[in-house]
């Protein structure tokens, strides 16, 4: 998969790049991550990327002609995705990432700042406007680490094992169950008797209800959605 960058503030990825599996991806050629610098787009001796918005209002428009060209200097194939990170888009969440990791070779995802990007780049990049949540970030850069972390996470061989992401959070309609390592007692406290018997079904089991009773307290709408065969299957 390849991931180009557009922004204003390119040493932002510098640690997140350079760290655990982002770094492994990267340095195993299963994603090439390029980061642009749209300043090398602004206009004149001072490199202008904004200006303020038509109509009044506070803060800066980033301008169209800017980021156009920054964003025409990226080749492009017939199944490139341009992504604008934006606290108005469709909120990304697991079946995004998946859908991303399955079926997409190219990304382009701009960073917007200030109040956002003039809308023609919108229109003329075709762009799909992503949120990362109901909050508002100081740029889009903060934004583009979970997204790409989640996506490139699950890249084929990219996780050790195969199937560490497919029994987790959100994957499944449950969040993930207690985990415990070595020692069996911390500070009076046990690991609960059914992990250390090697009963696989009883484990399985109890890994089941303990994700129930997490998912029920942190995230009761989520139990809501559980279906119909869910239950019976639980039986
Ligand atoms: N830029 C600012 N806030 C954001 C958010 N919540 N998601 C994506 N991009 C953003």
């Amino acid at each position: 998969m390849k991931i180009d960058i557009l922004t204003l503030f390119p040493d932002f990825f510098t640690s997140p790049f350079s760290l655990s599996m982002i770094k492994r991806a990267i340095d195993n050629g299963i994603v090439d991550v390029n980061i642009h610098q749209i300043r090398d787009f602004g206009l004149g001796k001072r490199k202008q990327v904004d200006d303020s918005p038509y109509g009044g209002g506070a803060g800066l428009v980033m301008k169209p002609e800017v980021v156009t060209a920054a964003w025409e200097s990226i080749k492009k194939t017939k199944e490139t995705v341009t992504i604008y990170l934006t606290p108005r888009g469709e909120v990304f969440n697991q079946s995004t990432a998946m859908n991303f990791a399955e079926n997409c070779q190219h990304i382009i995802i701009v960073c917007g700042h200030y109040e956002g990007i003039d809308q023609r780049f919108i229109e003329i990049s075709g762009a799909k406007e992503l949120s990362i949540g109901d909050y508002i970030l100081t740029g889009g850069e903060s934004a583009t680490i979970p997204l790409i972390d989640s996506i490139i996470r699950l890249l084929p061989g990219v996780l050790g094992n195969d199937e560490s992401s497919k029994n987790e959070s959100f994957s499944l309609p449950l969040l993930e169950h207690d985990q415990y390592t070595m020692p069996r007692t911390f500070r009076g406290l046990k690991v609960p008797k059914v992990l250390l018997s090697g009963d696989h079904a009883k484990i399985e089991s109890w890994r089941i209800r303990n994700s129930l009773s997490k998912t029920a307290s942190n995230r009761p709408d989520l139990i809501a959605r559980l279906s119909p065969e869910f239950w019976e299957n639980l039986k």
